[in-house]
């Protein structure tokens, strides 16, 4: 099999990632296949966030010296590349957050707790991870919401006509992942929100996959939410960020109190902050979102059809690789409607197993329910092994990958 790819040039990509050149065990190279869980990160992304250490290093919106107003600017200029990116309106409408996780349980916390009573129906699906699921439970059981899902069929892809059914009982809410970080499943999100919203419901997009392998354009989708994370999208870990429409994030309540959110403090009240800075309290992640726009330059530089046109080639080319193996099974749908991302099983093996015997061979998959439980309780497996792949990702090591699971069945025959 030789298929040539001409959206990236990943040899030169590769120079960015220091990591993707060291070896896991002695004379095995790594072969890195886990970047849903987290990505690598380019020098250029910690190079960003090294200058802000050594040379502007302050606390931000508090200082009116030099280094103070250098963070300050350096922080808000990061924001203003992340909302243009996913190309909102504002950069007001951009919030900090620790990750997507956050940025979910934010909405839950603010405008949920405001907005949602006794009886009232949140749609979310079947295939979303616990940060899309968990959040809204907690909160279903404080205001005894109704929780409802929008079903997943044998082809990993969403019941489309069970949604219309859903939709009857006039949502509030319709919060939906937009790429499954199990099956790959690219979901059709405009489609979903413009009969959320015919139905009258808010919107919430869980981009944390989606965000940093496809385009995004909030103003396009229409969404009144969206997060997402920048350690999957080759920026560092303890950041994320939340986009949400205008009217929604003023009219909200504040998630945490502390500095920063508030205009002004008396003893026994406050007066919150204007948008954004009403949800970010205390001392942010400054320099994660240094790294956070560093890495969005990163991105928009090799350009965001490219990085998704490239996938939708190593994903095809993966699932007609994997297909060869006997006993391989692969969950999701077609290579078309999919991002880079292959979890399967192989003959009647533990994904630990398969896993590990990886490892040995310096190839780096997740094993594991993958913060989806109830997805793999619906396919009625416990686990899968998932290879996961991004803009450093070569051909090559899809054969990897491939003897590896030979090796896989060799040692367990
Ligand atoms: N949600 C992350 C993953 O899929 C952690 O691995």
């Amino acid at each position: 099999m030789n298929i040539q790819t001409t959206a990236l040039d990943v040899a030169k990509i590769r120079e960015d990632f220091p990591i993707l050149a060291r070896e896991v065990h002695p004379g095995v190279p790594l072969v890195y296949l886990d970047s849903t869980a987290t990505s690598q990160r380019p020098r250029q992304v910690v190079e960003a966030m090294e200058r802000l250490i050594y040379h502007s290093n302050a606390n931000i919106h508090r200082g009116i010296h030099v280094l103070a107003e250098e963070a300050t600017a350096a922080y808000e200029e990061a924001r203003g590349k992340i909302a243009k990116f996913i190309n909102a309106p504002s950069a007001r409408q951009v919030i900090y957050t620790r990750n997507t996780t956050e940025s979910i349980n934010l909405v839950a916390q603010s405008w949920g707790r405001a907005n949602l009573k006794a009886g009232d129906v949140v749609i979310l699906t079947e295939m979303e991870h616990h940060s899309n699921l968990v959040p809204w439970q907690i909160l279903a059981m404080e205001k005894n919401l109704r929780l409802e899902f929008i079903p997943v069929t044998e082809d990993g892809l969403l019941d489309l006509d069970a949604y219309r059914e859903l939709l009857t009982l006039e949502p509030k809410l319709v919060a939906f992942t937009q790429m499954s970080n199990v099956l790959g499943t690219i979901n059709p999100a405009k489609e979903i929100i413009v009969l959320a919203h015919a139905a009258g419901a808010v919107t919430l997009v869980d981009g944390a996959q989606s965000v940093p392998h496809l385009p995004v354009d909030v103003q396009a989708l229409n969404a009144d939410f969206l997060a997402f994370s920048a350690h999957k999208m080759l920026g560092p870990t303890g950041i994320g960020a939340l986009y949400g429409r205008k009217e929604l994030l003023e009219a909200m309540p504040p998630f945490m109190g502390g500095g920063d959110m508030i205009k002004r403090v008396e003893l026994r009240s406050f007066q919150p902050n204007s948008i954004p800075h009403k949800f970010e309290a205390g001392t942010p992640a400054i320099t994660e979102a240094i790294g956070f726009g560093a890495a969005v330059d990163y991105l928009n530089q090799i350009g965001m059809v490219a990085v998704e046109s490239y996938e939708q080639e190593i994903v095809a080319y993966a699932l007609e690789r994997l297909a060869e193996i006997p006993g391989v099974r692969v969950f999701g749908p077609e290579a078309e409607q999919k991002g880079a991302v292959v979890s399967f099983l192989l003959d009647d093996l533990h994904a630990h197993d398969i896993s590990q015997v990886l490892d040995m061979h310096g190839i780096a998959v997740r094993a594991g329910h993958h913060c989806a439980q109830p997805l793999h309780d619906k396919f009625g497996i416990t686990s899968t092994a998932r290879a996961s792949f991004y803009i450093y990702s070569a051909f090559e090591e899809v054969d990897k990958l491939v003897a590896g699971i030979y090796k896989v069945k060799e040692m367990f025959a």
